[in-house]
């Protein structure tokens, strides 16, 4: 099984990579391995909106993105983990998956049709500092329609409110627990 892991937080062993570690935790358990990439280290240009992959399928871009693509398209599971930032993921992820309006294009547009593969499944990751109702549902529906692009299914999400402070995250064992257990499902 081929399992990516993007990491959207900025801040190292903070709480987004911590949750993700515990998932991984889990993928392991099961004698997987999954590939974790932390968007925070990559240099991606954001999209322009030119409009090349409407017709050419191919971003003008070659940069950290370039790479991913293949690997998108190589893999059964995603995970994509960012903290909430202002309601949304953060840019990182946001321009990560901005650039993934090339797989729009060639899904939509382009009508390209993929070999068939495993059922793909996607899942999402988030933390945030607040307890509002609707904090997760910006990223949700950002999170959710990156999945369309890539043609994955979005198969289940793992949402921690309450945490701030770097690694306070690891205070909550039933939210490492869960982190555990999605990893175990993941594999299945
Ligand atoms: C620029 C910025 C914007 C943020 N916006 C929100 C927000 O809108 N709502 C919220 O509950 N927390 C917000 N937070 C808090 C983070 O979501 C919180 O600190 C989270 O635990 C960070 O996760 P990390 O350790 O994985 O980076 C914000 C933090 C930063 C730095």
């Amino acid at each position: 099984m081929n399992i990516l892991i993007f990491n959207g937080s900025p801040r190292k062993r903070g709480n987004t990579d911590l949750l993700l570690t515990k998932i991984e935790e889990g993928i392991q358990r099961c004698g997987h391995k999954a590939e974790h990439i932390n968007l925070a280290d990559l240099a991606i240009h954001p999209c322009t909106g030119c409009g090349h992959c409407e017709t050419e399928g191919q971003c003008v871009f070659n940069d950290d993105m370039t790479p991913l693509y293949a690997k998108i398209n190589a893999a059964n599971r995603i995970v994509i983990g960012s903290p909430i930032y202002f309601y949304g993921v953060t840019a990182q992820t946001k321009i990560f998956i901005d650039r993934c309006q090339v797989l729009w294009s060639k899904k939509y547009l382009l009508g390209e049709i993929k070999p068939e593969r495993d059922y793909l499944r996607g899942y999402m990751v988030s933390v945030a500092a607040t307890d509002g109702g609707k904090i997760f549902e910006g990223a949700r529906l950002t999170v959710r329609y990156a999945y369309d692009a890539m043609d994955f299914t979005y198969s289940g999400e793992l949402l921690v409110q309450g945490v701030d402070v770097k690694g306070a995250v690891a205070g909550k064992k039933d939210k490492m627990e869960e982190a555990l257990q999605l990893g175990l499902e993941i594999c299945q």
